[in-house]
């Protein structure tokens, strides 16, 4: 089955901090899972460009807005092999390509009658290069996410008719309930519908950085209708001579932090309505990390550099640590304390002790050969229907609660290992069945979680699972044996070292 799964693009005005990260390795996760059952995945990412937030940074750098986008547009792209991100396609929206098809999509918006020239008044915030009505204004006439002041603008714009899909944007909302996750999102989104559409401007003609409005080269289309489509027209040319749209298009999940809800909730509906495109089956809506009780962002300064964290906790810590202190769905405060917790009391103690000790334990009593006998079926029961789980909870794009579940086993092998004390088992003759169902029960139960994390600690499971001698990450190999394998397990480094 394809699947089809994107993050947000970029901008490029900023270098990348662990809230884009964040967004990312979700998307990895699960595209990772998806492939680990078989489903023909292509996973989006890439940077945002044109727009006045970009123009304006470039002026005060002293630099034209291609060479700013260049340069920051490198640290994103080089970002996703530092975060072990395995993204299909990497799009920039200065990309000639995407430039053409935004161009082919906004011109049969134009022809479908949906568009007219009018002159725009009102509040905009050139942070969020977002014309803001009146209940989206903090005090002071400033912009509740950036807090400037926000301008008062008037000029002559082309306009979307988004009242039009009034109608339609609540018909969908009441055909599809899961078309937003999680519910108070779909909520907000639909009260943000229901207290009455204004039509959108879709054009600028203030500034020049941007896609040309065809019908009227004096204007650039405004920055948000260029973003959105990127999701749309990458599929034309991700892949050299091929057009994967028909393949991949509706796009199973955008992934979306919740500050730019409306803008892929209500109006990139109705821009594809507007084109007579498909929709895309889910927008799935994750809250802030939060750094000192505030949203971290470049123009706040509270920003933790992903970098910085990979250097110190390695790549696997940060993608574990982001979705296990912080409910995906939900805001919730990072730390470099809570990285360090983490890191020993779960990674370094609960997983990474558990594998090497079960391991070291094969090798000591048994020469380490994994037993060939039956598991124990009361342990093996406890993982019974774990993957189906774990899979329903992935395919709503849940991973925090995905982990959850994966973890509780975790937790559940470190009891069976105080339980059953093979070291108390070793010492007794009379003992060596139960010690073999003890570490052919372990050694499997460490496998099967192992090959459970694949998508949140890549790096880990592949060593992992090789010293293991079981390397298959195969989701149809997800469930607990009831027969140890008889093979050779390798000693192991430890796998996540306490010395960082
Ligand atoms: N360019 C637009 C998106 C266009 S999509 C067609 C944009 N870019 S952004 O760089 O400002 O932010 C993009 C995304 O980064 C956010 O939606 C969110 O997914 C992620 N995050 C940025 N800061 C974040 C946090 N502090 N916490 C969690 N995610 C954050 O908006």
């Amino acid at each position: 089955m394809p699947y089809y799964v994107t993050t947000p693009i970029y901008y490029v005005n900023a270098q990348p901090h662990l809230g884009h990260a964040y967004t990312t390795i979700a998307a990895d996760i699960l595209a990772r899972h998806m492939r680990q059952r078989g489903e023909d995945v292509f996973f989006l990412t890439g940077t945002d460009e044109h727009g006045e937030p970009v123009a304006l940074a470039a002026e005060a750098q002293g630099i034209s807005p291609k060479e700013l986008a260049d340069r920051n547009a490198a640290r994103f792209e080089a970002m996703m092999p530092r975060l072990n991100v395995t993204n299909d396609f990497f799009i920039r929206t200065s990309d000639p390509r995407h430039i053409r098809r935004v161009q082919e999509v906004m011109q049969r918006i134009h022809d479908n009658g949906h568009t007219y020239l009018g002159t725009y008044e009102g509040w905009y915030c050139p942070r969020c290069a977002d014309f803001k009505n009146e209940n989206e204004i903090a005090e002071g006439n400033t912009c509740p996410i950036h807090h400037i002041p926000l301008l008062r603008e008037r000029e002559e714009n082309w306009f979307f008719r988004l009242s039009t899909f009034q109608e339609p944007l609540e018909r969908l909302y009441a055909e599809r309930p899961d078309w937003v996750a999680p519910e108070a999102r779909r909520n907000e989104a639909l009260s943000f519908i229901n207290s009455g559409l204004r039509d959108l401007s879709l054009s600028r003609g203030k500034f020049t950085w941007g896609v040309p409005v065809t019908w009227d080269p004096a204007h650039v289309f405004y920055v948000w209708f260029d973003a959105l489509l990127n999701y749309y027209t990458a599929l034309s040319f991700a892949r050299e001579g091929e057009d994967l749209t028909d393949t991949f298009w509706p796009a199973n999940f955008h992934l979306i932090g919740k500050d730019i809800l409306k803008f892929h909730a209500v109006y990139w509906p109705a821009m594809l309505m507007a084109a007579g495109i498909e929709l895309p089956r889910h927008e799935i809506v994750h809250g802030y990390l939060l750094l000192d009780g505030e949203k971290m962002s470049k123009s706040l300064g509270n920003v933790l550099d992903p970098f910085d964290v990979i250097d110190r906790f390695g790549t696997d810590a940060l993608r574990y640590y982001c979705f296990r202190e912080v409910s995906f769905g939900q805001d919730g405060s990072v730390s470099t304390t809570g990285f360090e917790q983490r890191y020993e009391s779960e990674l370094a103690n609960d997983y990474g002790n558990l594998a090497s000790r079960t391991i070291a334990m094969v090798n000591r009593y048994r020469e380490g050969l994994v037993p060939a006998v039956a598991t124990d079926a009361a342990l093996a029961a406890e993982f019974d229907g774990l993957p189906e789980t774990v899979a329903a909870l992935l395919d709503r794009a849940e991973p925090s609660q995905a982990l959850e579940e994966i973890w509780q086993r975790v937790r559940r092998l470190n009891r069976y290992v105080e339980e059953r004390a093979p070291w108390k088992l070793a010492r007794d003759p009379e003992a060596a069945d139960r010690l073999d169902e003890t570490l052919a029960s372990l050694i499997e139960g460490v496998r099967v979680v192992t090959v459970l994390l694949h998508p949140y600690i890549p790096e880990s499971v592949e060593k992992l699972l090789s010293a293991l001698d079981r390397p298959s990450l195969d989701y149809a190999g997800a469930g607990f044996a009831a027969q140890g394998w008889g093979t050779r397990v390798s000693a192991i480094e430890p796998l996540f070292p306490k010395t960082r």
